[in-house]
């Protein structure tokens, strides 16, 4: 029967694969690699360097997945991001059937953690109820950004006895609530924390684990306008950026 790993790489540094990643890794026969862009072109740089340097003494082979592209009506958000799935699901489903052999195991190489705003693992699933093909699959977890910016700002997500909310840029915009706790934010294309009213602490860390990353932490009031300016000038040169950050209200 087909096997499909779905294996969360970690987030930008090779060094945060785990042994579990590594040992699934050296299971797989066919890795499907996404194709997006100028940004996914550096993504794409360190999963095959990561194949490169983990996998040891076996064949294996690169299948580039075409993604479709999104549909520009954002009116019905849901709506939209599902029929986007439904054309990627397409397109795994011929790749399945005409890529991997009976007896083969396929790999889906996920940034940071497969579990944390991504979708492989809900398409999979998808095509797993199909039962068009009989196939099994395993998910690995890998580095979340979400672990290496508390790393890298050497703090902790909570504080005692309080809650952290997950949120992206846009939810957080609409005024996503939360219990007064630490508020982590990704996806954030619009600069959300620019937005944000009151005495707030930021610990915000673009390109993270990589020769790129950058860190900047204070008061938001003080280094918002900062951020913003470092977001623009490395997202020019680059052509693309990923940045995350935790905001909480100052320790008194
Ligand atoms: C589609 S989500 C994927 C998250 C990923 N599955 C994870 O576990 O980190 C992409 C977002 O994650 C955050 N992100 C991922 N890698 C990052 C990195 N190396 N540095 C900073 N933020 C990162 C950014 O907010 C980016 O917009």
């Amino acid at each position: 029967m087909r096997k499909i790993f779905i294996i969360g790489i970690g987030a930008g540094n090779p060094d945060y694969m785990t042994v579990q990643a590594i040992g699934a890794l050296n299971k797989v026969d066919v890795f499907f690699i996404p194709d997006k862009g100028a940004e996914k072109a550096a993504l794409r740089q360190l999963r095959t360097e990561i194949c490169a340097r983990f996998i040891k003494d076996r064949a294996y082979r690169f299948v580039e997945v075409q993604v479709p592209r999104r549909g520009e009506d954002f009116s019905d958000y849901k709506a939209n991001v599902l029929e986007w799935h439904a054309a990627i699901e397409a397109n795994y489903t011929r790749l399945l059937r005409e890529d991997v052999g009976e007896n083969e195991c396929a790999g889906f190489l996920v940034w940071g953690d497969p579990a944390l705003y991504d979708s492989t693992l809900r398409i999979v699933e998808r095509i797993h109820a199909q039962a068009e093909m009989a196939f099994d699959y395993e998910v690995i977890p890998g580095i979340s950004a979400i672990q290496a910016l508390a790393a890298r700002h050497r703090v902790p997500l909570n504080r005692i006895g309080e809650s952290v909310h997950i949120t992206t840029g846009r939810k957080l915009t609409e005024g996503a609530s939360n219990d007064g706790g630490s508020v982590v934010v990704l996806l954030d294309g619009e600069q959300a924390f620019t937005k944000l009213a009151g005495d707030l602490q930021i610990y915000w860390g673009a390109y993270l684990g990589t020769d790129e990353e950058v860190l900047v932490a204070g008061r938001l009031s003080e280094v918002a306008s900062d951020i913003a300016a470092i977001r623009a000038e490395r997202r020019a040169r680059n052509g693309w950026i990923m940045d995350s950050y935790l905001i909480r209200k100052p320790e008194t």
